[in-house]
């Protein structure tokens, strides 16, 4: 697989879980997912995982990668590239697994005494990929490994933490958010 065909499958492929996170920044807001609920005297993950977040969020990656899946072929073929479509098990695991893997790493994060919005960085950058490759390979391992060769799983994981930085910085840039991480 030649680089240009490596980067865009893994951006196409990956659309559904970068989506969920900044669709959670602009809908979040109202009741925490942990209630409020403490452990060892820390929350367990804090007031900035919100449901209506969580639920905009997953909701938002599972519907852009239904539109996506429509529009595999015509895309494919203007791109020349063989892209991925996206079963409906697939649309669910990686916007359900981005952002339970955004919401793991705030109860990481609560666990080393961080409080909200702290930056780790690695964690912040790569939680949700994380989270929706897990998810992904559990849920539909023959789409996983036809789609995630070794180069495309490489692109994800140099591209990914990139592109993070870069809509996390407009996002804060525009007020959205209120740390650049
Ligand atoms: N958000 C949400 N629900 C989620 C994830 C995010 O409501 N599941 C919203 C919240 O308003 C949150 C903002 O998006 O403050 C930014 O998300 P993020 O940086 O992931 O959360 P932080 O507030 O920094 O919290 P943490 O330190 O736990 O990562
Ligand atoms: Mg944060």
């Amino acid at each position: 697989m030649d680089a240009v065909s490596a980067v865009a499958t893994a951006f196409w492929a990956m659309l559904p879980a970068y989506l969920p996170n900044n669709a959670a920044v602009l809908a979040g807001g109202g009741p925490p997912v942990d209630g409020g609920r403490t452990l060892a005297g820390n929350r367990l993950l804090g007031e900035g995982k919100t449901w209506r977040g969580t639920i905009v969020g997953a909701l938002a990656g599972t519907l852009l990668a239904v539109v996506l899946d429509s529009l595999t072929t015509p895309v494919g073929i203007a791109l020349g590239i063989d892209l991925p479509g996206f079963p409906l098990a697939v649309a669910l695991s990686l916007s359900i697994g981005a952002m339970v893997g955004d919401l793991g790493a705030s109860f990481l994060k609560r666990r080393m005494g961080r409080s909200r919005g702290a930056a780790v960085p690695g964690l912040d950058q790569l939680d949700f990929v994380i989270g929706a490759l897990v998810l992904t390979a559990a849920v539909a391992p023959a789409w996983f490994t036809r789609t995630f060769s070794a180069p495309v799983l490489l692109v994800v994981l140099l591209l990914t933490p990139i592109l993070h930085v870069g809509t996390n910085t407009i996002a804060y840039l525009l007020n959205f958010k209120s740390e650049p991480w």
